[in-house]
C-alpha cells in the first residue's frame, strides 16, 4: 500500500479538461497560484521548486500566450524545457503523433504539455507516454488553464466566483474555452449566460450544461462579467454561413463601449480581433481584464505544473509559499 497516495493533479495524473477537477482541485491550484505572485515581483524571477524536471511543449496549432506561459511557468520553476512546433519538427515529414509522442518520451519528461487541433488528441498522447499531460487546447473541446486563469482573474478583480452572473459573447460553437469555461464556472458556483446568433449557441448543449442562452445582444447588461470569443474561423466548415457577413457580426453582437458599463469586466481569451467581436475602445478600456489574463496564465501555469510534480505533504497555497521562500533560495 502506498503510505503516501498522491492528491489532487498528481492523482489523476494528467490535466485533459475541466471535468477531471473537484471544486477543491480548482481552490488548491488558485491558492497555489497566488502563492506565486510574490516570485513574479522579484527582481530574480525563479524558484528551484522543479529543479531537474523536464517539461516538454509540444504545440500542433498556433499559439502566443499559451506556449510563451507554459515555457516561462516550467523556466521559472528552474524546470528544463524542450519547445516543439508542429511546423519545423518532424510532424512536416510526416511523423504521427504517437511517433512524436515515442520520441519525445525517450528523453522521461516529468510532463507533456499539448496543443492539438483534433478534440482527444491529449487523451491519446497519455497511451503512449509515463509523463502527465496538459491539454493546452484541442480542437473544440477543452482548454483547461485557460479556464482556471479566467476563475483567478475574477477571482482578483471580484472576490470571488460564486453568484456571479457571466454572458459569454460570440462564436460559443467553435470554442473549446467556452466548453471548459461554462464547466468551471458552474463548477464555482456562477451563472452562465451565452450570447450570439442562433448559428454559433448550440442550444441543446446549453441546456445539457445548465446554461441559458439569449441572441440579444442587450441581455448582456446584466452580466458582471462579460466574456467575449473570437470567431474561430479555422474551425468553420467551408461554405458554410453562421453569419451573413463580419459587419453584420458586429453591428449586431460586438461588444462596443455602449454595449457595457464601466461596473463591468470585460475578457478575452485572445487572440482578439479589435472591431470584429469586440470595439478598440472596450479592449483598451479601465474594464478590460484582457493583459491581467495573460499575467494571470503566468502564476496559474506555474501552480498546475507544481500541483502535478510536487509531493501531496508540500501542496496549496501555503505550500506554495513556502515553496519560494526564503527570497534567498533563488537560483540565477
Ligand atoms: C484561445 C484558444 O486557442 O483556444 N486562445 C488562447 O488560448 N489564448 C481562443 C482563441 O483562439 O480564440
Amino acid at each position: 500500500m502506498d503510505l503516501y497516495p498522491p492528491t489532487g493533479l498528481a492523482r489523476r495524473r494528467h490535466l485533459l479538461s475541466i471535468g477531471d477537477l473537484e471544486r477543491a482541485d480548482v481552490e488548491r491550484i488558485l491558492e497555489t497560484a497566488e502563492g506565486f505572485e510574490s516570485v513574479m515581483h522579484r527582481d530574480v524571477k525563479k524558484v528551484p521548486t522543479l529543479r531537474g524536471r523536464t517539461v516538454m511543449n509540444v504545440f500542433f496549432e498556433s499559439s502566443t500566450r499559451t506556449s510563451s506561459s507554459f515555457e516561462l511557468a516550467a523556466k521559472r520553476l528552474s524546470a528544463d524545457t524542450v519547445n516543439l512546433k508542429a511546423s519545423g519538427s518532424s510532424v512536416d515529414k510526416g511523423e504521427s503523433l504517437k511517433d512524436t509522442v515515442l520520441t519525445l518520451s525517450a528523453y522521461d519528461p516529468d510532463v507533456i504539455v499539448i496543443r492539438h487541433p483534433q478534440a482527444g488528441a491529449p487523451a491519446l498522447v497519455t497511451r503512449h507516454t509515463d509523463a502527465h499531460v496538459v491539454n493546452a487546447g484541442d480542437g473544440k473541446h477543452q482548454h483547461p488553464t485557460q479556464s482556471l486563469l479566467d476563475l483567478y482573474t475574477i477571482r482578483k478583480a471580484l472576490g470571488q466566483v460564486e453568484g456571479l452572473q457571466v454572458a459569454i459573447v460570440g462564436d460559443v460553437l467553435h470554442s473549446r474555452v467556452a466548453r471548459s469555461n461554462i464547466q468551471a464556472l458552474r463548477l464555482l458556483g456562477a451563472e452562465v449566460l451565452l450570447v450570439g446568433p442562433p448559428a454559433l449557441i448550440p442550444r441543446d448543449a446549453a441546456a445539457a450544461m445548465g446554461v441559458t442562452v439569449s441572441y440579444d445582444i442587450g441581455d448582456i447588461a446584466e452580466a458582471d462579467v462579460v466574456y467575449v470569443l473570437r470567431m474561430q474561423r479555422e474551425r468553420m466548415l467551408e461554405g458554410a454561413n453562421y453569419v451573413p457577413s463580419l459587419t453584420e457580426y458586429s453591428a449586431l453582437w460586438g461588444v462596443t463601449p455602449e454595449r457595457v458599463q464601466p461596473s463591468q469586466l470585460v475578457m478575452h481569451p485572445g487572440p482578439i480581433n479589435r472591431g470584429v467581436e469586440i470595439a478598440a475602445e472596450v479592449a483598451d478600456s479601465a474594464s478590460s481584464r484582457i493583459v491581467d489574463q495573460v499575467r494571470a496564465g503566468l502564476v496559474t501555469r506555474m501552480a498546475v505544473l507544481y500541483d502535478l510534480l510536487t509531493e501531496p505533504t508540500t501542496r496549496g497555497g501555503q505550500a506554495a509559499l513556502r515553496a519560494v521562500e526564503p527570497a534567498g533560495q533563488e537560483v540565477a
